[in-house]
């Protein structure tokens, strides 16, 4: 440090050396531990903290994770929390392809968000919670029904079970009465159609030679996702504590 460095520089220095030599403890959520069949209380802040006079529970930015901007929006979460989603990506190419409107292009492109950044079990019901705000009525209705649909062949669109599932859940696999009760109301439903078409472009977008740029859809977004001013997480809307948890999944309190 020289004789012109100022006094609220110096003081940041000093800052940062502090944060660097802050030893951070993170503490899982319960839900966290659930998942790996625990069910023992996550350690205390208390007991992790005991003899380290700078230790510290995580309640800012997580060192650990690749920093979010101030103001987060639905691309900065492809890139620094989803990526690589290439499933999301190839699933939203063939919709174009296949030429569905851009409500459709947008909600194969969301389809999965919850399973590639959030929670896998239920993850149509998350996904259309995430993006309820920010986009029509009928991507979230059709976000939701896609997860219950897969479950149910539909040969007049050319929809089969997908075998992948008959490996994976076994060929006994049959769903939960929950799935089959929104089954029969979404069957009726005037959107059926929309959330069978995230079926329809979904199953066939695992191929590893096929790569696409989100920048292919950087335009679709923009007509069709309310990017809120304040970043996603911020905009006081009734999920953005959801955003600020995937920004943060290891904040404290
Ligand atoms: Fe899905
Ligand atoms: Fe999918």
């Amino acid at each position: 440090m020289n004789d012109f460095t100022t006094l609220s520089q110096r003081a940041d220095a000093h800052e940062a050396k502090m944060a660097r030599e802050l030893d951070y403890v993170f503490i899982q959520s319960r839900l966290h531990l659930y998942a790996e069949g625990k069910m023992e209380l996550p350690p205390s802040a208390a007991s992790l903290l005991k003899g380290k006079p700078n230790g510290r529970v995580s309640m800012g930015d997580d060192p650990r994770l690749p920093a979010m901007p101030a103001k987060p929006t639905l691309i900065d979460f492809f890139h620094k929390r989803f990526g690589p989603s290439m499933h999301l990506l190839q699933s939203a190419h063939h919709a174009r392809k296949n030429g569905l409107p851009e409500k459709m292009i947008l909600a194969c492109l969301l389809h999965d968000i919850s399973v590639v950044g959030f929670i896998r079990g239920d993850h149509g019901y998350w996904g259309a919670q995430l993006v309820e705000p920010y986009v029509d009525e009928e991507v979230t209705w059709a976000i939701r029904a896609h997860q219950v649909l897969r479950f149910y062949p539909d040969p007049a669109v050319g929809y089969e079970y997908p075998k992948n599932y008959t490996e994976w859940m076994g060929a006994d696999y049959v769903p939960d009465a929950y799935v089959e009760e929104d089954y029969k109301r979404m069957r009726n439903h005037k959107w059926y159609m929309s959330g069978r078409q995230i079926t329809l472009n979904d199953i066939y977008s695992f191929d590893p030679n096929l790569h696409v740029e989100l920048d292919e859809f950087t335009d679709i977004i923009g007509r069709n996702f309310r990017q809120p001013a304040e970043g996603l997480g911020y905009d006081n809307s009734p999920v953005a504590h959801m955003w600020r948890s995937i920004i943060r999944p290891a904040k404290y309190l």
